[in-house]
């Protein structure tokens, strides 16, 4: 059955990061949840349907958090005093070792994605942790939410601690089992498959996770470069291998099926070549790299070598869930790798920032992030009216400001692919 929706209010996107398009009490139309017409007036063919009129309201894309843990929630704003390898051992392995427990994962799952909607993020890339039951949990929560993600079962077989870590041939196991139990979900909520990065992975089962990978079409997330320590380790781990992004490479985790790398701060050139010949996504985490003290990623750099590059909130190195504030940061980090390290690195702009939390990583889901025909309508409308200021001022500096000092108080309404998404209940 055909189902139109038509929305009527301030209107703005970034077809291309160097642009918004503003339209000034405009039309977003949208048929089975697909843009079909965006604009200053109504075609006539959509003339007899009704009109959601969201008066002086801001309407713009549904936000797209590209990498995030969720069993890590509880933990966001805690333990900040350590770099990346020390943090793992210390705060974030003992808290998703409780996630063998379903009705804690349970607790936490629904809190997150109850955080996740709160926020207007209507598309996500999330890790689970190595457990299949508590994995299928937060898949059945964001269905329920009819929020989009994609979710991994995390694979981890070497250097963790007794109580997470896997069995090479059962990780590959209970990995296709998930698989083949997520098919119940869908279209909305899909399998990622998550090896958590070099160091916690025998070749053998990063060997086996691109066989399913490509056996079940489906994509993968990891980490990479994120710390030099991690980088050392992964050289001494595989001294074989030409570099760090070359072992997933070489175990067809990249270049295969869609892959999207958390974090890439400290790349080689021949790396970056590599992640732009295989379309490889970058998952820029400026709060996450800011705590753990990992880097500012070159993204300036990436960016010109035409590298595909969303923003991840990384919950919980990063401790803040707000992709609009996660892509303030990304524009405060920029400044500061310019103004510091290297002037080649021109700043973020407000709208390249922009792009990169709505169709940038939007991508990754196909056409989504962006009000253009043929886009899944995501959407949000923003009342900025609390906002005090008394001042004339145009839709992009409403947004601006919105973005730097709102909150999800002002966001009245969710669109999910043409959907309302409601206040999620659990
Ligand atoms: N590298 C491997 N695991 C993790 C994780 O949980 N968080 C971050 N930021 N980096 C990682
Ligand atoms: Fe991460």
């Amino acid at each position: 059955m055909n189902s139109t929706i038509i929305l009527k209010g301030n209107i703005l996107y970034t077809p291309r990061p160097s642009e918004f398009v503003a339209i000034q009490q405009g039309y977003v139309i949208a048929v089975d949840g697909v843009v079909v017409h965006c604009g200053e007036s109504i075609p006539p063919a959509y003339g007899e349907h009704p009109i959601t009129d969201y008066g002086d309201h801001l309407i713009i894309p549904g936000f797209v958090d590209t990498h995030a843990h969720a069993p890590q929630y509880c933990n966001r704003g805690l333990g900040m005093d350590k770099e990346l390898l020390p943090w793992l051992e210390t705060y974030t392995f003992p808290e998703e070792a409780k996630f063998s427990d379903k009705e804690y994962a349970r607790l936490v799952y629904g809190a997150f994605v109850h955080d996740l909607w709160r926020n207007g993020t209507t598309r996500s890339i999330l890790f689970g942790t190595i457990h299949k039951d508590s994995t299928l949990v937060l898949m059945e929560l964001l269905q329920k939410a009819g929020l989009s993600a994609y979710v991994g079962k995390v694979n981890m077989d070497r250097n963790s601690p007794e109580f997470l870590i896997e069995d090479t041939h059962q990780s590959l196991a209970d990995t296709k089992e998930w698989l083949e139990a997520s098919a119940q979900f869908g279209p909305l909520v899909k399998p990622i498959i998550t090896p958590r990065f070099v160091p916690s992975c025998t070749s053998e089962l990063m060997s086996g996770l691109g066989n399913l990978a490509q056996a079940y079409n489906v994509p993968v997330q990891s980490h990479l470069s994120e710390n030099h320590g991690e980088i050392d380790w992964v050289a001494a781990l595989l001294p074989e291998a030409a570099n760090y992004t070359d072992v997933y490479y070489e175990h067809h985790l990249m270049g295969k099926v869609p892959t999207v790398m958390a974090h890439c701060i400290h790349l080689s050139d021949v790396e970056m070549d590599r992640m732009a010949e295989t379309q490889t996504m970058v998952s820029h985490c400026p709060y996450s790299n800011v705590n753990l003290s990992s880097g500012i990623a070159p993204i300036r750099k990436l960016f010109e070598r035409k590298i595909p590059i969303g923003l991840g909130s990384d919950i919980s190195g990063g401790h803040i869930v707000s992709m609009a504030k996660v892509l303030t940061e990304a524009i405060g980090l920029s400044k500061m790798k310019w103004v510091e390290v290297d002037q080649m690195y021109a700043p973020l702009t407000l709208s390249e920032a922009f792009y990169m939390a709505t169709k940038g990583g939007g991508k990754f889901f196909g056409k989504v992030g962006s009000f253009e025909k043929g886009c899944e309508l995501d959407a949000l409308v923003i009342d900025d009216t609390t906002l005090f200021d008394p001042n004339e001022r145009s839709l992009e500096e409403r947004l601006e400001r919105w973005l730097y000092v709102g909150d999800d108080r002002h966001i009245v309404e969710r669109y999910v692919a043409g959907k309302v998404a409601p206040e999620p209940t659990n």
